[in-house]
Formats: C-alpha cells, sequence, structure tokens
C-alpha cells in the first residue's frame, strides 16, 4: 500500500519551540481574551502583511460573518459561485441574498464585466474572493464600488503575503478576510482575520468578535464569540518565523509541476502574473475531457487508486447547492464559466514538505494517462 498523499499538509514547527510558549501561558494562566501573544501576533502580522490593522479570530469563516456585520450590510451582495462554501454561508448567516456572477475564464475570479449588470437597489457590497490566491482585478472592482456606493469585502481566504507590484493585495477594498486553517499556507491550528484601514473600524471589531463588550460593562452591539486564543496565537507567531522559506518551497514545487505538465495535451493551469507575489496555495490544473480523453473525475478516481488525492476545488458550484440553487442568479447556463470550470478543475497535492519525487510521480501519472487513453 503505497503511503496516501493528500492534497495539503499542513506545516508544524519544532515541538521544542512551541513547548516553550506553552511553559509561559501554563505560569500565567493567560489562555485567551486578548493575551499577550495574541497582542503580539496582530502586531507581528501587521508588519509582515503589510497592512495597518489586523484582528484575529478563530476561524475564517466566523471572520467573514462578522465583516459584513462590521460594515453593517444588508439587502443583496455580488458574489462568486466558485469558492468555498462558507463565502456564500456567511453572507446566509446575516440574512443578506447572495447575487451569483459568473467567473473570469483565466483567473477563475469574479468577472468584473459582470458585476455591473448584478446590482440592482438592493445592492449594497461586492464580496469577491482572490481564488487560489490569485488578485482579482482589485482597480477595476474599486471604480465600480465607488460608482455605485458600494463596500468591498475580500475573501482573501486563500492569500497569505500577496502583492501587486508591491503592493500588498490585503490593502485593497474596505475589509479583508483571512482564513488561519490548518490546510492553509500559514496555519494557526484553525484561525482566521480580518485586515482594516482605520482604528475605529478596528475597535468595531474587536468588540464584535467579543460579544459586543466595550469594556467591562457596557455592550455596544449584539457581538459573538470569534476570538484567537493563546495557543493558536503562539502557533501563528512560529509559523511567521518559518513562513518565507515555506512559501519558497511551494514555489519550486509549482515551478516543477509546471515544467513537467506542459505540452500535455488537455492540461492547462495557472502561471505567474507579471508583478504579482505569489503564495502557491494551491495548484489547480484544468482537464479538457475531449482533448485529454479522459474526463476530471476517471483522472480524479485513476489517482486515487494510486493514493493520490487531489480535491476538486471547487466543485460542486456554490450555487449549485440546494440552499441557493433556487436563486435566480443561480440557474442553469447565467453562469457559463463557472459552469464548465467546477467539471474541470482538481488540485494537485501542494506543500512545503512534498517529496520532488512525489510531483514526478504524479506528473507521470497524468501524462501516462493521456498516453494510455
Ligand atoms: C475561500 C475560503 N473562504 C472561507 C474559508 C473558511 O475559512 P475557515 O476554514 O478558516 O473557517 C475558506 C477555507 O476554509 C476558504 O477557502
Amino acid at each position: 500500500m503505497e503511503k496516501p498523499v493528500y492534497v495539503t499538509e499542513p506545516f508544524l514547527p519544532p515541538l521544542e519551540e512551541i513547548q516553550v510558549y506553552l511553559k509561559d501561558i501554563w505560569k500565567s494562566k493567560s489562555l485567551t481574551n486578548n493575551g499577550r501573544y495574541h497582542q503580539e501576533l496582530e502586531k507581528s502580522l501587521c508588519d509582515y502583511l503589510g497592512v495597518k490593522y489586523i484582528s484575529l479570530f478563530s476561524n475564517g469563516t466566523l471572520a467573514l460573518v462578522t465583516a459584513l456585520q462590521t460594515l453593517r450590510i444588508t439587502g443583496e451582495v455580488i458574489t462568486t459561485p466558485y469558492s468555498f462554501v462558507a463565502t456564500t454561508h456567511a453572507l446566509w448567516w446575516n440574512g443578506i441574498k447572495p447575487v451569483f456572477v459568473d467567473i473570469e475564464p483565466n483567473s477563475y475570479n469574479i468577472d468584473v464585466e459582470r458585476i455591473e449588470a448584478a446590482i440592482t437597489p438592493q445592492t449594497t457590497a461586492i464580496l469577491p474572493v482572490h481564488v487560489y490566491g490569485n488578485p482579482c482585478n482589485v482597480q477595476k472592482i474599486k471604480k465600480i464600488a465607488d460608482d455605485y456606493g458600494l463596500k468591498v469585502i475580500y475573501d482573501a481566504c486563500h492569500t497569505f503575503g500577496v502583492k501587486i507590484k508591491g503592493l500588498p493585495v490585503l490593502n485593497f477594498g474596505d475589509l479583508s478576510v483571512m482564513s488561519f486553517h490548518a490546510t492553509k499556507v500559514y496555519n494557526t491550528f484553525e484561525g482566521g482575520a480580518i485586515v482594516c484601514h482605520d482604528e475605529a473600524t478596528k475597535k468595531r471589531i474587536d468588540n464584535l468578535k467579543n460579544f459586543g463588550f466595550l469594556n467591562e460593562t457596557t455592550v455596544v452591539t449584539p457581538g459573538i464569540n470569534a476570538k484567537m486564543n493563546e495557543f493558536q496565537s503562539v502557533m501563528g507567531l512560529l509559523q511567521l518565523k518559518y513562513i518565507d522559506g515555506l512559501i519558497e518551497k511551494r514555489k519550486s514545487i509549482a515551478r516543477q509541476y509546471r515544467d513537467l505538465l506542459k505540452n500535455i495535451e488537455g492540461i492547462t493551469f495557472i502561471e505567474d502574473i507579471p508583478e504579482v507575489v505569489h503564495c502557491y496555495s494551491y495548484f489547480p490544473i484544468f482537464i479538457e475531457k475531449e482533448k485529454y480523453r479522459r474526463t476530471r473525475d476517471e483522472l480524479y478516481e485513476e489517482l486515487k487508486r494510486h493514493s493520490i488525492y487531489g480535491r476538486r476545488y471547487f466543485y460542486p458550484l456554490i450555487s449549485q447547492f440546494p440552499t441557493y440553487r433556487g436563486l435566480d442568479s443561480a440557474q442553469t447556463g447565467k453562469m457559463p464559466t463557472a459552469e464548465r470550470v467546477t467539471e474541470q478543475v482538481i488540485c494537485l497535492p501542494i506543500y512545503p514538505d512534498l517529496d520532488l519525487g512525489i510531483v514526478e510521480k504524479i506528473s507521470l501519472l497524468l501524462r501516462k494517462e493521456n498516453v494510455k487513453s
């Protein structure tokens, strides 16, 4: 039985390093509620990511839900169906109607040319996703938001340290939401954050994630409990120590895949974008079944038989799930690009400790598949 290879594997710092922090936590008995390490991590992340304010969360989903509360978003929000389901669930939890818009054929992000047509008098915001960490067309989205008086909240759960022309992608939009889930480039076991640009907003977010407490006796808003604890925070501090090297390793794996997969008829993948610093969170490939002479699902199953567990991110589309499929914007035929891509995609394993020999093996399987058929 071959050792299974999953789509990702978390980086864990040396156990001795976390034990030093744990001893300190045990001594102080300060486990949560804006503790010392929580404060330290917020500061360190601001420095590393090049952002002004960051508020840490217990996970990305609660950060998304809270981001919408922060800006008091209501009515309809324009979003993408091509994402992890939490993006749209966050709208639903706020009683907001999602309005799905198709994606671009090359970036797989929301198609900026289709946003305006989806705006109604009820639209209050746009919720795009930087899918696979590739930046959305942030300038065009800003222009539309400014023209129509809409807010922009980016789901930046796939990006860590991504920059466009030297500018952190997290600085675009009113808010950006991050996930530090174990499957992400940077993890705090579970975790997340909201990035904002002014002190008043940071204060409102901090109140919202702590039941709405302003001080010991004053509750100013119906908040939730979404705080990051000290255990997660020290994990975050340690991850930061290693992150540059980890992203470098991911980059070399992506390069290796690109090198080995080029010229296979029916397989395409994403190249680096000029003037963008990437974080290589995923390595999606897209199967054109007519040319590859095999469907994506046949390939997916074949890889599984070799203990390679790719993931079909994102299949099905969020708009195809029972909760959302009745919506007008979700109807079949309305988002032809997303409907096509969701049937073609498979994300290959990528993580810092992935052996280049395994990358070669996977690539060979993909090539052999092609020849065999
Ligand atoms: C695009 C996207 N949005 C939201 C989330 C939710 O984040 P979390 O798992 O930290 O709640 C994830 C990942 O899990 C994601 O990939």
